[in-house]
Formats: structure tokens, sequence, C-alpha cells
């Protein structure tokens, strides 16, 4: 993970390194550091602090440490523990090359031994350092020929950035498996992890693929591939506004991300409306088998996804975990089809998942949020949600957004492969267009929902029920819960209840039951009086006018009346606010919680 920025240009590169840092902490925040050439003597100057940017900014605070060149990292630790020793940036012995990385080099090792003969000392126990001092050792008067042969010797996934005071003038970029961009601004010029980072100093970008390696000075960028050759490359202008990477009035990014549904929505709809791809559904029209893959929330979209490919387009599905997914002996031929949902588009277990079942013959498609993040580009079709940054560890808006699309390309592949009738789906298309107005009435339940996550804030653990189309949302209530409040939590399908999780019941026990008024409504009241009768608490999102369910619950939160397979766009803003308040209310982190981070780009 990790996350990387640079700088080059007429500005002081201190201020820009550090917000860019602030702006990528989401990938990592257990230390943090920066290097720069010194405006006075030329030298390298690095700076490096425990903890987060903020004490970063505050160990640097009346410092006057000048230089139009620079590097920053934030840190999510994979090899050694979070100290200043093994914070980025990294610099070599003779102080000369300094670098920045995110990703694993996996030969480190044998890289360490050999420098290690060669008297080179080690000041950290990182993976990262051997290419510092590979590269003083490799040194041969052009920067950029001898990033090239130090890249040949690293394997792995990395994205590095170095700077050197043998020649001041330049940043080089090395991209393989980590993301990389390149922000292109007037006399000036950025590395960074992705686009916000730097999206308050321009809108054009170059996004660098595997293999590419960067020479970018002041006022030029070339690009050239691992073997020397220039490549030519399209700059990608963002329409983004920076205003929708800041909170906005919002105390938390979580908490905005969750009020800004009814737009993302509303965006989403007509953004899948308005780029149709009609040569994926034309492809799904011979498909036979598709298997969705996924982690964390992104997984669970997968999961409610299943239902609506299965019933409009009739399409067996199978939804896997693409760590799991990645090591098992799948069934693949040329009537199979694979799709990737990944909110950053980034995370390295779904990508090399991919990658595998498209080298044996699948059609591999991406659904993704970040535009022209690596999965968009290595899979065959690519589908996005329109989010805009999502910067809140917790994913919120991205969730809804996927499962948004995931039933407009249900409902489109049904329509080609005729398994839907075009009734059908103008009605469940005309229901859609209301959903972000019911999101919205939803949203302001904000007091309601905060006074009920005051009452269970204290429990050690939760349960959470759902059944058929709703049970993953129960997953996705007790993720959110467990991911930013530290409280035990779990998702069951509440038929299953009896075979087991039953006997954890007592009056100790919240248990969030989802419970719409769709046709399993009598299934799942029958389980929630299972719960009753042992004495546990229960918390229900129901539908509204549902007098009934108050008779079992000790609260319940109602959600507005919709079509039965739309109910788990709406059950789920419940549960993300419920968790939101219990969190803060806990004195939590919501933004960054502990140990995770945004965007996995680790095995
Ligand atoms: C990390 C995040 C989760 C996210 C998962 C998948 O674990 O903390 O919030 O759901 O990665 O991320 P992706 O970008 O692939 O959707």
């Amino acid at each position: 993970m990790c996350g990387i920025i640079g700088y080059i240009g007429k500005r002081n590169a201190v201020p820009v390194l550090l917000y860019g840092l602030q702006r990528l902490e989401y990938r990592g925040y257990d230390s943090a550091g920066i290097a720069v050439v010194d405006n006075e003597n030329g030298k390298i100057l690095i700076e490096k602090q425990v903890g987060k940017i903020k004490d970063l900014q505050e160990h640097l605070w009346g410092r006057n440490i000048n230089g139009h060149l620079g590097l920053g990292h934030t840190r999510w630790a994979t090899h050694g523990s979070p100290t200043v020793e093994n914070a980025h940036p990294h610099i070599s012995q003779g102080g000369k090359f300094a670098i920045v990385h995110n990703g694993i080099i996996e030969n480190y090792m044998e890289l360490k031994k050999y420098l290690q003969e060669k008297g080179y000392k080690f000041k950290s126990e990182t993976d990262t350092e051997v290419i510092a001092h590979l590269l003083e050792d490799e040194y041969n008067g052009n920067l950029l020929d001898t990033a090239l042969k130090v890249a040949k010797k690293l394997e792995g996934a990395y994205a590095v950035g170095i700077i050197s005071t043998e020649e001041p003038d330049k940043i080089i970029a090395i991209k393989k498996g980590s993301p990389l961009i390149i922000g292109l601004g007037k006399e000036e010029n950025f590395i960074a992890s992705d686009i916000p980072a730097v999206l308050e100093y321009t809108k054009d970008f170059i996004v660098l693929e595997d293999g590419e390696v960067a020479l970018i000075t002041e006022d030029n960028v070339e690009v050239y591939n691992l073997e020397g050759q220039k490549v030519q490359k399209k700059p990608l202008h963002v329409t983004w506004d920076v205003s929708v990477a800041e909170k906005g009035g919002y105390k938390h990014f979580m908490q905005k991300e969750i009020h800004e549904q009814p737009r993302t929505i509303g965006d989403t709809l007509a953004g899948f409306s308005s780029s149709k791809n009609e040569e994926l559904f034309d492809m799904l029209k011979d498909i036979n088998r598709l298997y969705i893959i996924a982690c964390g929330t992104s997984f669970h979209a997968g999961l409610v996804g299943k239902f609506w490919i299965e019933k409009f387009a009739r399409i067996p599905v199978e939804v896997d975990y693409a760590s799991e997914y990645r090591y098992r002996d799948r069934i693949i031929d040329e009537k199979t089809a694979v799709l990737g949902i990944s909110q950053s588009g980034e995370t390295a277990d779904t990508r090399f998942a991919l990658l595998d079942a498209k080298k044996e013959g699948a059609k591999t498609i991406g659904l993704v949020n970040v535009v022209g993040s690596s999965l968009s580009r290595e899979s065959d079709y690519v589908l996005y949600t329109y989010c805009g940054p999502e910067i809140g560890v917790a994913a919120t808006k991205t969730f809804t957004a996927q499962l948004v699309t995931l039933l407009l390309f249900a409902l489109e592949a049904g329509l080609k492969r005729e398994t839907i009738s075009k009734e059908e789906y103008d009605k469940i298309h005309e229901a859609l267009l209301h959903i972000p107005s019911k999101v919205e009435e939803i949203l302001k339940k904000d007091d309601e929902i905060k006074d009920i996550a005051y009452k269970y804030m204290n429990a050690t653990d939760f349960l959470f029920l759902g059944r058929n189309i709703n049970y993953p949302i129960a997953l996705e209530g007790a993720l959110k819960l467990k991911e930013i409040s530290y409280i035990h939590a779990e998702g069951y399908p509440a038929g299953e209840m009896k075979h087991g999780p039953i006997a954890l019941i007592d009056e100790k026990l919240p248990v969030v039951s989802v419970i719409p008024k769709d046709r399993f409504y009598e299934k799942m009241f029958s389980n929630v009086q299972e719960v009753k009768a042992r004495k546990g608490k229960v918390i229900s999102v129901a539908t509204q006018d549902d007098e009934k369910i108050k008779e079992l619950s000790e609260d319940v939160i109602y959600i507005p009346q919709t079509e039965d397979i739309l109910y788990p766009i709406l059950t789920v803003i419940p549960l993300q606010m419920l968790s939101y308040h219990i969190a803060t209310l806990l004195g939590k982190d919501v933004d960054q919680p502990r140990n995770l981070a945004k965007t996995v780009t680790v095995e």
C-alpha cells in the first residue's frame, strides 16, 4: 500500500508534498516522511516521523526547509514495523539518491545480501532500502539509464519515485504493479499514487502502465518502457473538482460520503445510460458462466449482484473473494466471463486474480470507480461508478453505486439475452429513478439513528441478520461496524441462525434485523421472533408503516417502500449511519481506522 508524492518546479516542494500526503493518507498512516534537495547546499534533506501526516507537519513546524525538488511518502507497514528508520524516503549510503516506494520487492533478501557483501550498510528493515543502494551502486552518470538497469533487477510489484543530487533537475518514476500517475502542470510536474493528491494543481494527468519509467523535469515528461524505448502517452483530463475531495462542512469524509449518496446514485444511473457499452452486452449473449471476484465491501456488492444477474440475465453466477479465487481450480472456457469489482481498481488480489483468469481465456470485465486505474486498463470491458474520490477508508457511496451498476448490468444483459421483457425492464428502471430521493429520506433520520447508536455503543458483539438479497447487506452492516468501531460483529442468513449462532443470543446481544416488506417478510419475522424469545435486543430496519415489527423490536429504523429487489440499496444506508455514529460516539477515527488502508496493493 502506501502513498507516494513527488514535486519538481518553481514552488517550495515542502507544502506541496505535505498537502499531497494528506490526500494520500488513506493509503496508509503509520509513518510518513519527505525528502527535498535543499536549495542552499544542494544536499538531500530527509525528515520522517512515526504517526500521521499531522505528526510530520508538527515536526516540521517553524523549520525553514526550501527545495524545488522533493518526494513524500505515507506508509502502511509490510516489511519492518512503523519506526522512523523504516519510514520512507530512504537514502543511499553516500546520500546522493532518495527514493519512495509503494509495493513489495520480492527478491530484496537476495539483493540485500549482494549489496551487504559490497559493503553497503542498511539502516532499515524494509525491502525498499535496496533500491536506494542499488541506484548508487549502478550509477553511470545518467539517472534514467541507471533507473532502468535497477528496475530490471527488481522482482515484485512496485511504484517508485527517485531523486538525486547528481541530477537535481529530474524525478524518475517507475511503475510495475502499484499505481502511479504524473500530474502535468505549467513549469512544474508531479508524481502521485492517485489523482486527488495533486488535483489542487492540475487536472491533466499521465497514467503510467506497468513496465513504464518516466523522466520528469520541470517542463517535460518522457515515458519509456523497460527496454529504454520511448512510449507515446495520451494525457487524461479529469473534470472532478477539488471540493469533491474535501470534507465540505462535514466532520468526517465517511459522513460526507454517506450523505452524498443521493447524488452519486443519480450520477451512476445517468453515467451508465450515457456510456452504455454495446460490445460488452453483445459478448454477454453467449456467456454461460460468470464469476464475480472482489474483496471487502466490493465483495458484498458482488453477492447482491449475483441475485440480480441470475434473476434477470439467467447467467449462473459464482461470487468469490479474489484472494481465494486466484488459487482455486476454476473452470474457464470461451463462454466464461469474470467480473472484477473494485472501487480503487488497484486491489492486488482482485487485479491478479482477474489477470490469471484472462490468461486462461475468460472474458474480463472491470467495475471500478477510479478512472484510469489498473483494473480498468487490464479488463477487456469496463463499467464505472460515478462517485468521484472516496476518501473514508470504509466504503459507503461506492457500495451503493456498485449495486446500481450491477442491477443495470443485469437488466441490460437480460434484455440482450431476451430473458426479461421490456416491460419488466422499464418497471425496474422507473423504480430505480426514485431511489435517490428515498435515500434522501433515510438520511434525514440522522439524529434518530444517532440515539439508537448511543443505546448500543457499549455492546461487545453485534449480530446482523438478513435473508436472500438482503443477506449480503447483513454482511456489509457487520463489516462496517467492525472496521470503524472495532466491535465484533457477524452477519448471518437469518434462516441459518438456528444451526449455530442462536446459541449466542442473550439479553446483552444487539441483533440488527434487515426486514423490509418483501416476499421473505414472514420468514424473516419468524426468525426475529426466535431472537426475541431468547431476549436478544432487536433493532429492525423495516419498511415504513410496518407496525407489526414494533412488537418484536427494541428500535425500528423505517425506510421508504420500493420494489422487492431494490431494497438492498436502501437497507444498507441506515446500517452505514449506525456504524458511523457508534464509532464516532466511541471516539474512533472513522476515516482512518487502525490497521486498515483504503487500497490494498499487496497480496
Ligand atoms: C480495503 C478497504 C475496504 C475495501 C477493500 C476492497 O480492504 O479497506 O474498504 O472494501 O479494500 O477495495 P476495492 O478498492 O478493491 O473495492
